[in-house]
């Protein structure tokens, strides 16, 4: 099954742009540098795109950089006047992300910005940043339930909020040793009494395997 996942993604690869030298370089940059690759795939990065753009997002948030691929896609929908900040906790990939978005040329529109979220979502508002129109959530899946709360601070009503990896090739409903797995549970059983936020999850399969995203709107 999987490899059909993989030649479909293939075969909407060669009919729809979903990269460009640009990424390409990223992808092989990252790996290069030894960095798990676990991006999302080109199909998901162009699609968080097309919904920054949908949405005609001006102020995006990441949380979880890894070396920028997400990070570049992002910001590539933003309108030339838009800001992005993306929190990493890695300074080794806080650096790699800064090359990427240099590369990209989307350098001056986007902050690296270094260290634990927990610690660095607090500041967000006093450094200046307006609430966010466009959250993605990608970083360690352990905080996720208080990434999604400090993402409902920090976002305007009618923003967009993005988790990926909520499904983990179906564990989230398994016993499972993936110490994750409860935590992100705990992100859902937190959504069951949250009425700050519309909400659903999709499943997905392809290139990166058997996944899926929540996605919600702030009321
Ligand atoms: C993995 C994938 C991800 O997208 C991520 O954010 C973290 C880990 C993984 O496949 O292990
Ligand atoms: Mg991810």
């Amino acid at each position: 099954m999987e490899e059909t996942w993989r030649a479909v993604d293939e075969y909407f690869a060669d009919r729809l742009v979903m990269t460009d030298d640009t990424m390409e370089h990223i992808l092989k940059k990252n790996e290069e540098a030894d960095m798990p690759t676990i991006e999302v795939s080109r199909a998901h990065g162009k699609m968080l795109h097309l919904m920054a753009k949908m949405t005609q997002a001006k102020t995006i948030l990441e949380i979880g950089t890894h070396g920028g691929f997400s990070t570049v896609w992002l910001a590539r929908a933003l309108p030339e006047e838009g800001r992005m900040a993306t929190l990493e906790v890695n300074p080794k990939h806080a650096e790699m992300a800064r090359e990427n978005l240099e590369s990209a040329g989307v350098e001056d529109k986007v902050e690296v910005i270094e260290g634990e979220a927990l610690s660095t979502l607090p500041v967000l508002l006093e450094k200046g940043y307006p609430r966010f129109d466009f959250i993605f959530i990608d970083a360690d899946k352990e905080n996720n339930a208080e990434y999604l709360n400090w993402a409902l601070k920090l976002s305007k009503k009618g923003a967009i909020i993005i988790v990926d990896n909520v499904v983990r090739r179906g564990k989230i409903i398994e016993d499972t040793e993936e110490k994750a797995v409860p935590h992100i549970r705990r992100m859902f059983d937190q959504l069951a009494e949250d009425d700050r936020i519309e909400t659903t999850a999709v499943q997905t399969v392809g290139q990166k395997g058997y996944d899926g995203f929540l996605m919600g709107v702030v009321k």
